[in-house]
């Protein structure tokens, strides 16, 4: 398989690159480094230090023989990704080129004017390069489970069947999203959807949570090839931020009461997700959506596990409930329906105490490049 990956320098694409290549899989990575410049401008550095993408690319071809094709672009300039997608004419493109950050969409207009414009012309020039050069190649775009946000009804499969006086229909599942970034995800679906109705693309939506860690086998090979780490307010997800804090004796910052439930998985499950989704694609005409996730826990619940395991290891951690900079409720139903990709074969990696260990281990290596002042920064819903 050819398979373009764009937002190749992120958290989850270069995993992603690796983990095709060593499949024997033919690896195109694309990314503008927007993540890297806005993480350096706002100091919330990751946590490991990661080469650039053309230097990971040298280092994973030094160690395996194996070629990762780079090339540093914007996919909102179409001139651009029209060029990439006629030179190599991929089977596959996996879309993670987003401004992924719900914090950073609410700092001001000009951020949640950037994210607009950035998710949504990226999603849109994707629909048209495929049309235009080669309508067989199968789009996988992440999505986020915050799309659907808290309903007080169960989470389908991304489809709801509707009957409605006397009469039945099937839906996208309503959704109705938590912040300007969630919004965008929204609007990302709409438009594949959209098109996939008018020009009978193939598209996977995999609607994913939160996910958590650094280590994936291709990773470990070399530190040089870990991902991004950030476990700031705005790029960090919250089990990244809670174990840093813990490393860092910096209490575990509970935003509100702590009974907001999600839906969680390992970065070696996105791996897997996005590999199974790969080579078992959607078909023409076909709007294909899965819930990505492997388990749910409250905010709460995260915390007392890694207090429990920090604790174990000696690293005395204190959880503090600190006022909700978020509008986003705090009690609520939380049922998410999931079984479309573990019949694809998907295998969890679950949250265990020897998950926990490890990733505090990790963690403890970096531990004099925690930037305290990351943690929290104050930035507002309201
Ligand atoms: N990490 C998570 O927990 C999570 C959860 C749910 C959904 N997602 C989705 O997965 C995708 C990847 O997330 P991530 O955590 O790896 O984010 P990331 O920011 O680490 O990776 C995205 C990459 O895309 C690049 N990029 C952004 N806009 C671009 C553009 N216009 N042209 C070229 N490159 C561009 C960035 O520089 C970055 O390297 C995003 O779409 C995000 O919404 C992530």
């Amino acid at each position: 398989m050819r398979v373009l990956i764009l937002g190749a320098d992120g958290y989850l694409g270069w995993p992603t690159c690796l983990y095709f290549s060593q499949r024997g899989h033919e690896v195109i990575g694309i990314d503008n480094y927007f993540h890297r410049n806005a993480a350096a401008e706002l100091d919330c550095e990751s946590l490991v230090p990661t080469p650039d993408l053309v230097q990971r690319a040298k280092i994973w071809e030094e160690l395996t023989g194996k070629k990762i094709k780079v090339h540093i672009g914007d996919v909102t300039d179409y001139d651009f990704l029209l060029s990439i997608f006629k030179e190599y004419n991929p089977d596959t493109v996996v879309h993670y080129a987003e401004q992924p950050s719900a914090p950073y969409s609410m700092i001001s207009r000009n951020e949640a004017a950037f994210t607009l414009q950035n998710n949504l012309i990226s999603t849109l020039n994707i629909a048209y390069a495929v049309k235009e050069g080669n309508p067989d190649c199968h789009i996988i775009k992440l999505g986020t489970m915050g799309e659907y946000g808290t309903p007080n009804i169960d989470i389908e499969e991304g489809w709801l069947e509707i009957e409605h006086k006397g009469r039945k229909d099937k839906f996208l599942f309503p959704r109705q999203a938590g912040s300007l970034y969630h919004t965008t995800k929204v609007q990302d679906t709409d438009l594949l959807w959209f098109y996939t109705r008018m020009w009978g693309l193939r598209v996977t939506d995999l609607m994913q949570g939160p996910v958590y860690g650094l280590s994936t086998d291709e990773a470990d090979l070399d530190k040089r090839l870990m991902p991004y780490f950030h476990y700031d307010e705005i790029f960090g997800t919250v089990l990244n931020r809670f174990i840093v804090q813990a490393v860092a004796g910096y209490p575990l910052t509970v935003f509100g009461k702590g009974n907001q439930t999600r839906g969680f998985l390992n970065i070696k499950d996105t791996m897997q997700c996005v590999y199974l989704s790969a080579t078992q694609p959607a078909e023409h005409g076909q709007l294909r959506v899965f819930n990505q996730l492997t388990e749910a826990f409250s905010v709460n619940q995260l915390a007392e596990k890694i207090k429990k395991v920090g604790d174990r290891l000696g690293y005395n951690v204190k959880i503090d409930q600190i006022e909700n900079p978020r509008v986003e409720k705090e009690d609520h139903y939380y049922n998410v329906q999931y079984t479309g990709l573990l019949e694809l074969g998907l295998k969890p990696h679950f949250l265990t105490d020897e998950i926990l260990e490890s990733f505090f281990a990790i963690t403890d290596q970096y531990k004099s490049r925690i930037n305290k002042d990351a943690f929290f920064k104050g930035i507002s819903w309201k």
